[in-house]
């Protein structure tokens, strides 16, 4: 039941024969970005919070190379079609959709005085896209991080992740915090990126216990709701803010929450009460975590499930459900701890649990899964892996 990582060779091999087999041209850059699970900390990224996700060893490559031209030509595996880009304007939302993602990215570039020179470029992606795990971070790091090779430049880490969050923002429209970029473009093997969203700084945490798996697990479900959701969910927080007075989240308390409870009503209320919460929590688990005290971090996690289903309502039924089978499991069928992750309304759960009874749990939860939903869910464990690179 345990899907096998596609290896980053094979899909950088597959990227060139892609570009030749589409383009007729050879690929002398190729870059390559991950995804990310977050283990704890959601919808705090934009209340100043802390997050702890991971680069997962699932990415998207794009190989390519300059080609004499003032266009760029991109395509991918996944359709046949060869989106055109001028160059010599700058980059507005256009059709097809999916290109605007590398817009945006080159925007980016050209707001800072790059001048694009033309190229042919391949889309390959070993992330399953609406998944909950950032194919789209992924995609706009590959794209900064191609175009860093095509320029014979570098971005310093930090800005090239926040150009690629104004990206998502302006071409995509979907008012994302910073924990995507980061991760994908600051992921090292064995570690988590710890962030502080106040300051922006990520901090690499040591997760290397091989005794440690972390599972994944697609439910295979994306809810249209997911587009105004989100934005609504962020809108909720501010207006929360702004009720209670503070300058930023960090100063919030549980007890300002519970005292302004009438005051900030309904949902804002419960909105703000998972804020202060998931903020504590985070804290709790990256201390948990150092110590190796499973039995403080499970609890911490099962708790950020309840409060994004019940208060912050980004959950659905099938996250539900594969979060509660995994609960079943419990302790000692090995599972430690076990959460939706990342925006929701569908997408994937995160589950940390034994290496030694790893493949056993995701059998368990792939057939319950099945049975209860009739959806053949896709599961499979990921390493803390390197972030958006150039490879060879
Ligand atoms: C999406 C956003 C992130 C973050 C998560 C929820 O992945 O892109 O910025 O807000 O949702 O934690």
């Amino acid at each position: 039941m345990l899907q096998i990582n596609p290896d980053l060779s094979d899909l950088v091999t597959d990227a060139a024969a892609g570009l030749t087999g589409r383009l007729q041209t050879k690929a002398t850059i190729t870059a390559a970005a991950p995804g990310r699970v977050n283990l704890i900390g959601e919808h705090i990224d934009y209340c100043d919070g802390f997050v702890m996700p991971f680069a997962i060893d699932r990415y998207i490559v794009i190989a390519g190379c300059a080609n004499g031209t003032t266009n760029a030509r991109i395509t991918s595996a996944i359709s046949e079609e060869i989106a055109t880009l001028d160059l010599t304007q700058p980059q507005e939302i256009s059709e097809p959709k999916w290109a605007n993602y590398l817009r945006g990215v080159i925007r980016g570039f050209q707001d800072r005085g790059h001048h694009i020179p033309g190229f042919d470029a391949y889309i390959l992606s070993s992330i399953p896209g609406g998944a909950g795990l950032s194919s789209s971070a992924a995609l706009e790091c590959a794209t900064a991080t191609f175009l860093e090779g095509l320029l014979d430049t570098v971005l310093d880490t930090k800005e090239k992740a926040l150009l690629c969050q104004k990206a998502e923002h302006d071409f995509a429209h979907v008012p994302c915090g910073i924990m995507d970029q980061f991760a994908s473009a600051f992921g090292k093997p064995n570690r988590l990126v710890l962030i502080d969203c106040q300051t922006g700084e990520p901090e690499l945490v040591p997760f290397e216990n091989p005794d440690l798996t972390v599972l994944i697990s697609n439910t295979m479900v994306h809810h249209e709701l997911s587009d105004g959701g989100y934005a609504a969910r962020r809108k909720h927080t501010e207006d929360g803010l702004a009720v209670l007075g503070k300058a930023s989240w960090r100063d919030v308390s549980a007890a300002d929450v519970q005292g302004n409870w009438e005051k900030l009503g309904d949902p804002v209320n419960r909105r703000s009460r998972h804020v202060v919460g998931e903020i504590s929590r985070t804290i709790s688990a990256a201390a948990a975590l150092a110590r190796n005290d499973f039995e403080t971090l499970g609890p911490l996690m099962a708790a950020s499930h309840d409060s994004l289903r019940d208060d912050f309502e980004v959950s659905c039924k099938e996250l539900d459900i594969m979060v509660e089978i995994a609960r079943k499991i419990g302790r000692n069928g090995g599972v430690i701890g076990t959460r939706m992750t990342g925006g929701g309304f569908g997408g994937s759960t995160v589950t940390l649990c034994e290496s030694r009874k790893a493949s056993e749990i995701a059998a368990a939860l792939g057939a319950e899964y099945e049975k209860a939903t009739r959806i053949k869910p896709q599961i499979f464990a990921s390493r803390p892996s390197q972030g958006a690179h150039l490879v060879g």
